[in-house]
C-alpha cells in the first residue's frame, strides 16, 4: 500500500480519512513521520497556507502530502474571519471567544450570509494540486447545539433543515460539509492514481 503523509496530527480528521481510504492509502500522521515542528501558517490566503504546510512536509521529511486548510467567509465582513478563522479574537484565543466576536460583529447586520471553504493542497514530487469544498449558510444571532467544534453553533447550512451544524451527528455533518467535500475529491483522485 502507498504511504501518504496528512500533515495533522488532528486525531478527528485523521480518523476520517484513514476511514475512507482503508486498505487502499496508508495515512500517516505527522507523529507517524516524527515531525513535531512548528509548521509555519504565514500565508494571506487559505490556500496558501495549505501549500505551505504541505510544501513543507515534502522539502523537509521528503513524503508526498496533503494538507488542509478552512475557513470561515462571512459576507457582510467582507468574507472575514477567512484565514484568521483560528485566530479571530486573537492569538491565543478559544473558539467561545471566536463566536462572541463575531456575533457582536454582526449585531444589526440583516445579511447574515457565510460560508466554510476548505482547500487542500495534495503535493506529489513536484506537482501540486489544490482540492476545494465549500457549504453555504447563514450566522445565527446566538449558539444553538452543543455538539462540534469551532463556528458550528453559530452556522445553519442551507441545504439541511434549519439545524447548525452543532445540532447534527458527525455522518451528517460530514455529508454536506467544506471538509467533508474537498476530501472527497482528494480521495477520488488519489484512488483513480492506483488504477
Ligand atoms: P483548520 O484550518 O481546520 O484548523 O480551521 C481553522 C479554524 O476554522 C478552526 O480553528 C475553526 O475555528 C474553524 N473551523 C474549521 N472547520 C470548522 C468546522 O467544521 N466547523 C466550525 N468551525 C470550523
Amino acid at each position: 500500500m502507498k504511504d501518504i503523509v496528512f500533515a495533522t496530527n488532528n486525531a478527528h480528521k485523521l480518523k476520517e480519512l484513514r476511514e475512507i481510504a482503508a486498505g487502499k492509502l496508508n495515512v500517516l500522521s505527522l507523529n507517524d513521520i516524527g515531525c513535531h515542528d512548528d509548521i509555519p501558517e504565514t500565508a494571506s490566503t487559505i490556500e496558501g497556507n495549505a501549500k505551505i504546510k504541505a510544501d513543507y512536509i515534502k522539502q523537509h521529511y521528503g513524503y508526498d502530502c496533503f494538507a488542509d486548510d478552512t475557513g470561515l467567509e462571512v459576507a457582510a465582513l467582507d468574507g472575514a474571519p477567512g484565514v484568521y478563522s483560528a485566530r479571530y479574537a486573537g492569538n491565543d484565543c478559544i473558539s467561545e471567544h471566536n463566536i462572541d466576536l463575531l456575533l457582536h460583529n454582526l449585531e444589526g447586520v440583516d445579511n447574515r450570509s457565510a460560508q466554510f471553504r476548505t482547500c487542500i493542497a495534495l503535493r506529489q514530487g513536484d506537482d501540486i494540486r489544490l482540492f476545494e469544498g465549500i457549504v453555504k449558510g447563514t450566522i445565527l444571532t446566538e449558539r444553538r447545539g452543543t455538539g462540534g467544534f469551532g463556528y458550528d453553533s453559530v452556522f445553519v447550512p442551507d441545504e439541511a433543515d434549519g439545524r447548525s451544524f452543532a445540532q447534527m451527528s458527525d455522518d451528517e455533518k460530514n455529508a454536506i460539509s467544506h471538509r467533508g467535500r474537498a476530501t472527497q475529491l482528494l480521495m477520488h483522485y488519489l484512488l483513480d492514481q492506483r488504477q
